[in-house]
């Protein structure tokens, strides 16, 4: 949520923050803004809309400046406008600061700072931040002693970046909550929300603590006088992160979900196990995840806390998890579980799920879990991130960053992980068999090639999709692992199409949802021939049978169901639980699909943002 960016260094500053902030949309774009040091001035540029918004407003002396800072908003506090949009400074003009979070005693600190002659011209909880540096730097005069006193009555969640007129050349940089990360260039040096704006100059970072204040200097970082080092070196490189020849990053992302799962496989599978022999298990590379076998024995329950696409993938694992390791899954919105009092004690496994790793309410609902006792394990994308640091065991899912504001690759990458995961817990509490975990390791391993085949279907998808992309609603049916795939296609399709979607388990639709059937609704069922084959098949029944218009996702060798539905999309079906990776393709490929046709912007959807960092 919101972006931040600051550069210092022998570069055009701004050239870099603003390269760095475009990187940063998918956190926030609906308004930005930019601070530099001009002959010792500070000069503040800021738009309403996006990056390029703010750039065409840009005068041509800022190529001058060698020290930024940048932001991209998603408003909390005060409506997007000019004069709500960062960087916001102190009054007498000398101390610029871009935030990400929320300052929650602002009210508070705002009243205070008006007693005492400051004069605020936002509505933002942000401009408190400014005035409190200036009052606090009037005193000490010492640029990171001054941030430091001003965090120190703050209350709430923060990255900041401040820069000032009285130290040229220097940001100050600190967080609390909301991520921050440093980059080592040589002669520059950055500060970002992530690594996105930093890796075009260098892949040496350091990962910021909560509280902890840094000065950053051309030639050096510091923190309490003491100099800096990086802590990590980013794997990923900075074409990773470029859309590669694909119309949108949604696009590039759902093509890449078969390279992305089959480098998963290579990182996370250690050895398949020999076939044949009964006796030989698989075996893992969880070493992120030290949970001993000891403690995994005893494990009494496992919760899942998750939001938005991460959480229905928290529902597929609930089943694998489920099935695998014979033990009670439960899955729950962070956001909900914190604040419920939940009944949680030492014996029970917390397992946050998160592609950014930064999530408000997940994080909170881990924070929770730690102080009862609980062992924590986070199924991440972002190695650096919050979570990763603050859980007791981490999975990564190696599939690269992902940019789209709607969750593509780190989906199906988080059911992989998890199902890695899941066989790992049944080998280790002995309630899976060698040759049952070879199997699961097995299908996984034939996934990506049952991607490939469900991608090359994208002609006929895009055929089927358009013939519904003026409907006003859709329905999303399933059963069993069908619904959680349900929930996704519908969010998948809200998120970027903006047609109203709901995704329902099909055995709940005779008590309500059916009186939503006529004949333009369009409803798009999982029909797998798992167990629940012929339920399914009785639920389009009674959809046809109310005019519905019905699009199956069915089986590759099924072929009675096509006399029954309008449209049918086909996968491979390996009647295992990895099949809700394939059949997660086709429902991204219809919501893209439906929303290029409507004209939307896929990559950017209004009102969203791709890292929750506030409640
Ligand atoms: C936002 C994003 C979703 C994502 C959710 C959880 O709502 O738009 O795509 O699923 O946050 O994010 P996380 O990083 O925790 O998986």
């Amino acid at each position: 949520m919101c972006g931040i960016v600051g550069y210092t260094g022998s570069g055009r500053a701004v050239d870099f923050v603003l390269a760095g902030l475009e990187k940063l949309e998918y956190r926030g774009y609906d308004s930005a803004g930019i601070a530099y040091l001009d002959g010792g001035e500070l000069r503040i540029v800021r738009a309403v809309g996006r990056v390029d918004d703010l750039r065409k407003k840009i005068p041509a002396e800022a190529a001058r400046a060698h020290c930024a800072i940048g932001h991209t908003r998603w408003a909390t506090h005060g409506r997007p406008t000019e004069i709500n949009a960062h960087p916001h400074c102190d009054n007498k003009g000398r101390f610029a600061v871009v935030h990400n979070g929320i300052i929650e005693n602002y009210a508070k600190l705002r009243t205070e700072l008006e007693h005492q002659g400051c004069r605020f011209v936002s509505e933002t909880d942000t401009e408190v931040a400014a005035h409190l540096i200036a009052k606090m730097h009037e005193t000490m005069k010492d640029f990171p002693r001054a941030v430091e006193r001003a965090i120190a009555v703050i209350e709430g969640s923060f990255a900041f970046a401040v820069l000032s007129t009285e130290h040229p050349g220097a940001i100050v940089a600190t967080r609390r909550g909301s991520p921050l990360v440093a980059g080592f260039g040589r002669g520059e040096m950055l500060v970002a929300s992530d690594a996105l704006p930093i890796v075009p100059t260098t892949p040496d970072v350091f990962y910021l603590q909560d509280d902890q204040v840094i000065e950053v200097q051309a030639e050096r970082i510091e923190m309490g006088g003491k100099p800096v080092q990086p802590s990590e070196r980013i794997r990923w490189t900075a074409e990773d992160a470029e859309r590669g020849g694909y119309e949108h990053f949604m696009l590039k992302e759902i093509y890449e979900q078969s390279g992305a799962l089959r480098k998963l496989a290579s990182k996370l599978i250690a050895d398949p196990g020999t076939a044949g022999d009964p006796g030989t298990f698989p075996a893992f590379h969880l070493n992120g995840a030290p949970l001993s076998k000891d403690y995994l024995r005893g494990v009494s329950r496992v919760v899942v806390v998750a939001q938005g696409t991460s959480y229905h993938a928290g529902m597929i694992a609930r089943n694998m998890i489920e099935r695998t390791a014979r033990v009670p899954v439960q899955v729950e919105y962070g956001s909900d579980f914190r604040y419920r009092s939940p009944i949680i004690d030492p014996s029970v496994l917390v397992l946050g799920i998160s592609q950014s790793g930064e999530t408000a309410d997940t994080l909170g609902a881990v924070r929770l879990a730690k102080e009862r006792g609980c062992k924590t394990l986070a199924v991440l994308n972002v190695q650096g991130s919050t979570m990763a640091r603050e859980s007791d065991g981490v999975v990564l899912m190696h599939v690269g960053p992902e940019i789209g504001v709607a969750s593509t690759k780190a989906f199906t990458g988080q059911i992989a992980a998890l199902y890695v995961f899941a066989i790992h817990f049944g080998i280790l509490r002995g309630t899976l068999s060698a040759p049952e975990a070879r199997r699961r390791v097995d299908d996984l391993l034939q996934v990506s090639i049952r991607v490939d085949e469900a991608l090359a279907q994208n002609d006929h998808i895009k055929q089927v999709a358009l013939k519904y992309k003026d409907a006003e609603h859709a329905l999303y049916l399933g059963r069993g692992t069908g619904f959680p795939l349900a929930l996704e296609g519908a969010l998948k399709l809200k998120e970027v199409s903006y047609i109203h979607a709901e995704g329902i388990d099909a055995a709940e639709m005779k008590h309500g949802p059916i009186a939503l059937i006529d004949e333009k609704m369009p409803v798009f069922v999982l029909a797998l021939q798992g167990r629940r084959y012929d339920k399914i098949v009785s639920n389009i029944q009674e959809v046809k049978a109310r005019g519905g218009r019905v699009i199956a996702i069915a089986s590759h060798d099924d072929r009675a169901i096509e006399a029954r539905v309008d449209d049918v999309i086909r996968v491979h079906d390996d009647r295992g639980i990895v099949n809700s990776i394939v059949c997660a393709i086709p429902l991204q490929l219809i919501a893209y699909h439906i929303a290029v046709a409507l004209g939307r912007d896929v990559d950017k959807p209004r009102n969203l943002a791709k890292s929750v960092t506030v409640e």
